[in-house]
């Protein structure tokens, strides 16, 4: 009997129930009048002397896990129904959380970032509201020079000395005149052109500039560092620097990094030559360090300057440059496991 009775108390506690109807089945079987405890109790008679004590504990305990079973089940109902009346149901599965997303331009910009800090460089910054002196004067770029014609400018109202910067050169101007070479520092930054919006182009874009300056820095140290550079982002080590002109370098190059013909898209976008134009590159015009109060006699310096857009736009085979700043949804969300 003392067995069974243990059984019982086994059963008692695994019961649950989530309904007063339940509850009530349970506490009628075993503490109703006529109940299983009733029926022990009366058992109590036939039971041998020496097993009286166990049994009574034993017969005890059934009573107690079955009250305590009861009551804790009925709190448990009302808690639920309380917390469902006030409108919040604790047992609600939460929202699943938004994984947000980098933006391409983003990515890039940190990759590049990450890449010049391997060897020395620093991120400097400036604003994106300019004065003449920073995006063109200070740059061999005085007024009426006709490479100015080569940016068109957004002025601001009729104040021809502000205007939005056409390139992160003007960085360059800011970062000299605030500090002594050496100077290794690359600066990404918004720039604004009046150009005409279409796929390929935008009003605005993203630049990174790069400026080295110190004593006896010269042409090859510049195509190292940018041969270094395409191989860590593209991949690829080989480069070509074709001579061109900027008014703040000289000499001037344009570097066309070798893409390759193995696709049909290596074969358009780089119209069949397998070279990528990717950057703007010089050795710092004497001119401009003295302008920023760098002793040109002294110090030597390499620059370059390059667009982003297309860069990101190029890893992800993005067609239409406008996508990047329409801010879609749709278009965002699939640069969710970019870093
Ligand atoms: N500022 C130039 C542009 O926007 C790019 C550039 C070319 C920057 C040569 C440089 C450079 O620093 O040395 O087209």
């Amino acid at each position: 009997m003392i067995d069974t009775l243990k059984q019982h108390i086994t059963e008692v506690e695994k019961f649950s129930a989530d309904n007063l109807e339940d509850i009530e089945t349970f506490r009628i079987k075993y503490l109703g009048k006529k109940g299983l405890l009733t029926h022990f109790f009366s058992e109590f008679k036939n039971v041998s002397n020496d097993q009286k004590k166990e049994f009574g504990q034993t017969i005890n305990l059934l009573k107690t896990s079955a009250t305590d079973k009861v009551n804790s089940l009925k709190a448990a109902l009302e808690d639920n129904t309380k917390q469902k009346a006030s409108g919040r149901d604790l047992t609600r599965p939460g929202e699943p959380l938004e994984l947000g997303a980098r933006h391409p331009i983003s990515v890039v910009k940190n990759q590049i970032i990450e890449i010049f800090s391997r060897i020395g460089f620093n991120v400097s910054e400036g604003p994106e509201i300019e004065d003449d002196w920073h995006n063109f004067t200070a740059l061999n770029l005085p007024e009426y020079h006709p490479a100015r014609d080569m940016q068109d400018t957004f002025f601001i109202q009729t104040d021809p000395d502000i205007l939005l910067r056409t390139h992160t050169s003007s960085v360059q101007v800011r970062y000299m005149e605030n500090n002594k070479p050496p100077i290794r520092t690359i600066s990404p930054g918004r720039v604004y052109r009046n150009e005409a919006i279409s796929a390929r182009s935008h009003c605005f874009f993203h630049q990174v500039e790069g400026l080295y300056i110190d004593k006896d820095v010269s042409f090859a140290d510049l195509k190292q560092t940018l041969q270094f550079f395409t191989t860590e982002l593209f991949g690829k080590s080989k480069i070509r620097l074709r001579p061109s002109y900027f008014p703040f370098t000289e000499p001037s190059a344009e570097v066309d990094v070798y893409w390759g013909l193995e696709t049909e898209t290596d074969y358009r976008i780089t119209k069949g030559t397998g070279w990528l134009e990717i950057m703007g590159c010089g050795m710092v015009d004497p001119n401009v360090l003295e302008n920023c109060g760098i002793d040109s006699e002294e110090y030597s310096g390499f620059a370059f300057g390059m667009g982003i857009d297309r860069i990101a736009m190029l890893q992800h085979q993005i067609s239409d440059i406008r996508l990047l700043s329409e801010n879609d949804v749709r278009f965002l969300a699939q640069f969710k496991s970019s870093f």
